[in-house]
């Protein structure tokens, strides 16, 4: 299905309010708890899902400039996406190809060269390797022109960088993302500017964290005291493209709209928003409106997962009232977020062994989590 614009979500959206129900699913899923505490299983989704389709590993603006880079550990893999001094983005294994010593330190930075603290190997923005301390002492120069730093297939797209985290695997991250593409266009991400500080937070199992990301069923309950008092609880439209999920929530000012042409309406005053890039990345905000962008970390257990929360602006960030004005952002997000969906999912995967394998069921209002739990088994069959 071709990504609609955002005044048809709107549309769709007072439909479901006045309706009293969202989009449903044509029927329930059932799914066995072992699906969330399986140590086989979660190693096949790291092996078959995190190594090998594409994952959206930064966005354009966290890597502006030649030279930016952005290093961290995800599913086990040490990565850095560097732009290049020719503006290309790519994504590198974080060791030298000497004896593996990360050639960068985790987060973001800019170096023109990245060197190797352990025995000083120099590497340019493209990897290549272009010194070394007494290299005579590595034989002929010419046999070390593949110890350049590993590449991982990487593409730029809608202002996100996607990278499969094997190295020489083939990557189409056209028909990857299909209809996704557009509806991620929307959101016009190449014209944020990130706030520099960022939120880690503990979570359980990462398949229940994105059963967290894909719920709008729980946001008048969970967040009874915050988000609850703004939206209209479970009256979401989903929009599935591939693994991929756009899900719409309605405000209760989206009633005060009926009778008035849409293109007057105010869209991020009358909805929220979320996109699920599949499998962990979770982008919160609309066009011209302030944007979250959270990045699920798997492991490193099957019961264990972080979540880092990067926020960023639609204005630039040029006066301490708006670095304050983000920084308070940030702190009520991790505050919501921590103390009310990822303790829940900790308490969880606290309770699901004694579960013994009985199963969950996932309702006809709950199609985003249906396609995840369907989309996860088909790649990992
Ligand atoms: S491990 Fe990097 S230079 Fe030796
Ligand atoms: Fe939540």
């Amino acid at each position: 299905m071709a990504a609609t614009p955002l005044t048809d979500v709107a549309q769709r959206l007072l439909a479901n309010v006045e309706q009293d129900h969202g989009d449903l699913a044509p029927g329930i899923m059932r799914l066995p708890t072992t699906n969330y505490t399986d140590p086989a299983m979660y190693q096949r989704e790291i092996e078959q899902i995190f190594h090998k389709v594409p994952l959206a590993v930064a966005l354009t603006v966290d890597v502006p400039n030649a030279g930016d880079y952005l290093a961290y550990d995800i599913a086990g893999r040490a990565i850095v996406v560097v732009r290049g001094d020719d503006g290309v983005a790519r994504t590198f294994v974080n060791a030298c190809r000497h004896r593996g010593a990360p050639v960068v330190c985790n987060g973001a930075g800019t170096a023109r060269r990245m060197t190797c603290p352990y025995h000083a190997w120099v590497f340019d923005t493209k990897g290549s390797l272009v010194g070394l301390p007494q290299r005579e002492q590595f034989g002929d120069i010419s046999d070390l022109g593949d110890m350049g730093l590993l590449e991982l297939p990487t593409a730029e797209r809608v202002g996100i960088v996607f990278s499969v985290l094997t190295p020489g695997a083939t990557m189409d991250i056209d028909e990857w993302l299909g209809d996704m593409q557009g509806a991620l266009e929307l959101l016009e991400l190449e014209k944020v500017y990130p706030h520099t500080t960022t939120t880690s937070l503990p979570s359980g199992n990462w398949k229940s964290t994105a059963d967290g990301y894909l719920d709008g069923y729980h946001i008048g309950f969970l967040h009874s005291s915050n988000l609850g008092l703004k939206q209209v609880n479970n009256r979401n439209t989903w929009d599935l493209f591939g693994p991929h999920v756009r899900l719409g929530f309605a405000n209760k000012t989206i009633v005060a709209q009926k009778g008035q042409p849409v293109e007057t309406w105010d869209l991020p005053d009358v909805m929220s928003l979320v996109h699920y890039v599949f499998p962990n990345v979770s982008i919160s905000g609309q066009p011209g409106r302030a944007t979250m962008v959270s990045r699920l970390l798997p492991g490193p257990s099957v019961s264990e997962a972080t979540v880092v929360q990067f926020h960023y602006s639609r204005e630039p960030l040029d006066s301490p009232d708006k670095v304050q004005a983000m920084e308070t952002r940030r702190k009520l997000y991790a505050a919501i977020t921590g103390d009310e969906d990822f303790d829940t999912v900790i308490d969880i995967n606290r309770t699901i062994p004694g579960m013994c394998g009985a199963d969950f069921v996932f309702g006809r209002n709950e199609s985003g989590n249906q396609n995840l739990h369907t989309w996860v088994a088909t790649l990992t069959a």
